[in-house]
């Protein structure tokens, strides 16, 4: 095919790439911004094979379809709980790719330049480190948040010692590899020694900071990707890669941020040191106050103004549509309604809010975390459907608890709470949360669905 056309195409694909990427920063235009994506990435694709000629058109079709039906079914089977282990899946995926095609391209370079250009080898072996961490980094990160393995499952005594011992091998190999022509079998010990070093670097990271792993090992692949580019000169690869690799890092600063946690403090497994969380017995003892749907209803009734908070038990429950429906009566009685949205609710980035978007909840509804709590204090009723660890004020307090230091939402600050959830238990950070004993607060205990609908019909019914 005509190199030209081949190059207007990557061109196409790469502006559709990072157009794309524009849409996906607000709930508005997301969904136009991952089409203009997925078209982006079918043109790469189909150019980058017609030019390389590697297969025929009636094998692109075929495995184009095979691909599409698999994507298709993951996208339609896939719990929303479950989108973290896909995306962990999927960053794998993509580091293992990186893995297996710089290792083809530097045997293809070995052999047809007698000796291989060092900038090529250099982007090999970057690509076969960074993928190989990223492969195995993200199958514990799987298996992490599948529940089948918890940091404490195996532990490597010396481990500092040993990833230290890792990354220089695998560091200092690579540079042997660029400077001195060497046989093609060391390229593979540089990545048998990253994979080793993915899996110990992943495996003392504890539970809670595992959505700023996943991140990070999103940004890995993407940096690999771009890495295996460079390794066969493909600049639609090298844009791809490093679009991923950037926005990546950012997410994962973001969410460091969220968490008040340092990169450096979540890949060591180093956890708050200080007073901890104390006792769920002594905290709740005959202070938590339950209370009715009709009762809740009462408190609506007489309020001007409703922050409702969602967080994980609102997907488990699916009750993003009763929750809508919710806003709109009370909107309907009009009372001021808004929705606040703790940037780690939920098990994955913007979890909210792409639950909200699909219930149709308006867009300026929605309220991130600062501009939510310089509100709560002139809020009559917060109602907190199935958030937990995003509304637990120990963060303020216990330094030595998961969450220590993390940003909540204050929603102690408004004049009553209410939080719907079925029982005392913990969220994901596994600790007690004093807002269930406070004073101002009710709880509604029950499945988040089925405890909104009953408010919404004593209000119909009040
Ligand atoms: P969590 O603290 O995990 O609490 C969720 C609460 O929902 C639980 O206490 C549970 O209590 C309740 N729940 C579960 N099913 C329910 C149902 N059917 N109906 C009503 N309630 C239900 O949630 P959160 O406040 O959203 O905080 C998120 C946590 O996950 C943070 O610690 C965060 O660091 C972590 N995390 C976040 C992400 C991202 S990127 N968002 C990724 C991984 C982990 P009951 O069992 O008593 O009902």
């Amino acid at each position: 095919m005509n190199p030209a056309l081949i190059n207007l195409g990557y061109l196409a694909a790469s502006a559709l790439f990072i157009a794309g990427l524009k849409g996906l920063a607000h709930p508005r235009s997301a969904l136009k911004g991952n089409v203009m994506g997925a078209t982006g990435m079918l043109i790469a694709v189909v150019m980058t094979l017609l030019d390389r000629r590697i297969v025929n058109i009636q094998t692109i079709v075929v495995t184009l379809a095979l691909g599409a039906a698999i994507g298709a079914t993951l996208a339609v089977k896939i719990r929303m709980t479950a989108m973290p282990q896909l995306v962990a899946v999927l960053n794998g995926l993509g580091g293992g790719a990186s893995v297996f095609v710089a290792g083809v391209g530097l045997l293809e370079i070995q052999h047809t330049e007698g000796s291989p250009l060092h900038h090529f080898t250099a982007a090999a072996v970057l690509s076969g480190i960074v993928g190989a961490v990223t492969f195995w980094g993200s199958w514990v990160a799987f298996a992490k948040l599948q529940a089948l393995i918890t940091e404490d499952s195996i532990r490597v005594s010396g481990q500092q010692l040993v990833m230290f011992t890792l990354a220089a091998v695998a560091g200092g190999l690579g540079l042997w590899m660029v400077f001195i022509p060497s046989p093609y079998a060391s390229y593979w010990l540089v990545v048998a020694a990253s994979s080793l070093l993915g899996l110990l670097l992943v495996l003392p990271v504890g539970g809670a900071d595992m959505p700023v792993v996943i991140a990070l090992l999103n940004s890995c692949s993407g940096l690999a990707a771009s890495a295996t580019g460079f390794v066969l000169d493909n600049h639609v690869l090298i844009i791809a890669g490093s679009l991923v690799g950037a926005s990546g890092f950012i997410l994962t600063q973001i969410m460091c941020r969220a968490m008040n946690r340092s990169l450096i403090d979540v890949m060591a497994g180093i956890t708050p040191a200080g007073p901890s969380s104390g006792k769920a017995e002594d905290i709740y003892k005959g202070r938590v106050k339950s209370g009715s749907p009709e009762e809740v209803a009462l408190l609506f009734d007489a309020a001007r103004r409703v922050v409702i908070v969602p967080g994980f038990g609102m997907a488990v429950a699916q009750a993003q549509h009763a929750v809508a429906q919710l806003a709109a009566v009370l909107r309907a009685r009009g009372i001021e309604v808004e929705f606040a949205i703790h940037p780690v609710a939920g098990r994955m980035p913007g979890h909210m809010n792409v639950l909200l978007a699909e219930a149709n909840v308006p867009y300026e509804l929605l309220k991130d975390l600062d501009e939510s709590n310089a509100s709560f204090d002139r809020t009559d009723v917060t109602l907190v459907i199935g958030a937990n660890d995003v509304v637990n004020p120990i963060a303020r307090t216990a330094a030595a608890s998961p969450i220590a230091g993390m940003p909540i939402l204050d929603v102690d600050k408004s004049a009553a709470v209410v939080v719907v959830k079925r029982s005392l238990s913990p969220g994901f950070a596994g600790i007690p949360n004093p807002l269930f004993a406070d004073d101002k607060t009710i709880m509604l205990f029950g499945d988040a669905r089925d405890m909104v609908q009953a408010i919404v019909k004593a209000l119909k019914e009040a």
